[in-house]
């Protein structure tokens, strides 16, 4: 039976492409390692937490000892690595912590797999989960394409950039055979609201202020969770040895026109009238470093893997409201105790 760890299996894309390899593939053994940091939720995989194939890893990736022991006592043949400190934001007030997560706990994973496996390398693959931010920022035109040099703009993305660039050194240094995807904005089910789409969605239910930073014009391209994770089961297993693929939604958005066709859907499916979720619009200060405009160019993994996105944003969004309305539940557990202090000291 092949075993396959998942690292950050707890968080938003990590609990989505742990359900789909474990139920899809029921002659592996998924293994989610995850701190279970304020990001991370074991409810987020209530159905499968039973299955045999499954099996939930309470650890640090930063933790040299722990990580080398699981190595040794499990054997992963494989590694499908998206644990991180993922918001922007929070990079900004404690820049190390992301330095600390993203780029040492990487190099511990490297560590740990290299040595397991030496010259090994017989199916085995190391998957690190990138972001289209080590790319920097995009002017009114143009599209990241894999070739486009790097160039980060927050720490957040600084250290995602540097952990790609030991993936790729461990690559050309040890022979890891490894693949590495930069993908676009997701959203979806389960995504903690701090992030753009379900902080608003969380806010309108509350009539609370919608913050828009600056002036609203940023774009981003985004894309469906689960498109994600079908692009990372596919990259998986039929990418290519030291290759890189991005993966996008062919969907950009300005942050304004994506906010108001939210507020749009949320007035329909909560009965209220046209514009009242308008009305909580607030412009507030600016995010310092703000990157203008993402966007994907996707058409290596579309012509040499096949994928494309099959969920429109207007379905997609329509799903992910009708998701956070009828898990209020999940959402009160979210935002309560430390939630709170994060939103002020972020807000007000
Ligand atoms: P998330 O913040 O929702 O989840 C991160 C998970 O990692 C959490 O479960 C958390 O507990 C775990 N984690 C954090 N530090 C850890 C540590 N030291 N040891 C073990 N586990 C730890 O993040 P996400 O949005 O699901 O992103 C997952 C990956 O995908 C990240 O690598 C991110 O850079 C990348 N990515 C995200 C997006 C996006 O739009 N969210 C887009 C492209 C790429
Ligand atoms: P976010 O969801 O944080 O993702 P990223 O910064 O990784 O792209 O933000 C998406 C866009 O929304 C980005 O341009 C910043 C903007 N934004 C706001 O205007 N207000 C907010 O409160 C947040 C969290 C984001």
């Amino acid at each position: 039976m092949k075993k396959i760890l998942i690292t950050g299996g707890a968080g938003f894309i990590g609990s989505h492409v742990v359900r789909l390899f474990v139920n899809k593939y029921p002659e592996c053994h998924i293994y989610n390692l995850d701190a279970l940091t304020y990001a991370g939720n074991l409810e987020n995989l209530k159905d499968v937490e039973y299955k045999k194939n499954y099996t939930f890893l309470h650890g640090d990736i930063t933790e040299e000892e722990y990580i080398k022991s699981i190595f040794t006592d499990y054997q992963f043949d494989s590694v499908i690595h998206l644990a991180a400190e993922s918001h922007v934001d929070r990079s900004i007030t404690d820049p190390l912590a992301f330095a600390k997560t993203n780029i040492l706990g990487t190099m511990v994973l490297l560590n740990a797999f290299k040595i397991l496996w030496q010259n090994k390398w017989d199916d085995k693959r190391f998957y690190h989960v990138s972001t289209d931010e080590v790319y920097g920022s995009l002017g009114a035109t143009g599209l990241f394409e894999e070739s486009t040099p790097y160039n980060p703009n927050s720490p957040y993305s600084a250290s995602k950039a540097s952990s790609d660039h030991f993936v790729r050194a461990y690559g050309e240094t040890y022979k890891i055979p490894y693949v590495i995807s930069n993908c676009s904005n997701n959203y979806g089910q389960h995504q903690f609201p701090e992030k753009l789409v379900p902080l608003f969605i969380n806010n309108i239910l509350n009539d609370k202020p919608l913050p828009v930073y600056g002036d609203g014009n940023y774009t981003r391209d985004w894309l469906y969770v689960l498109d994600h994770a079908i692009a990372i089961d596919l990259v998986f297993h039929k990418g290519v040895n030291h290759e890189t693929y991005n993966i996008g939604g062919f969907n950009e958005w300005k942050n304004i026109d994506l906010v108001k066709l939210l507020c749009e859907q949320m007035d329909n499916k909560l009965g209220r009238a046209n514009g009242t979720s308008e009305k909580l619009i607030t412009y507030v200060k600016d995010r310092p470093g703000h990157d203008l405009r993402y966007a994907i160019d996707a058409s290596k993994i579309n012509k040499d893997l096949g994928w494309s996105p099959t969920v429109t944003f207007e379905e997609g969004l329509s799903e992910t409201i009708d998701w956070y309305l009828s898990n209020e539940e999940w959402l009160n557990n979210v935002t309560s105790g430390n939630y709170q202090n994060y939103y002020n000291k972020q807000y007000n």
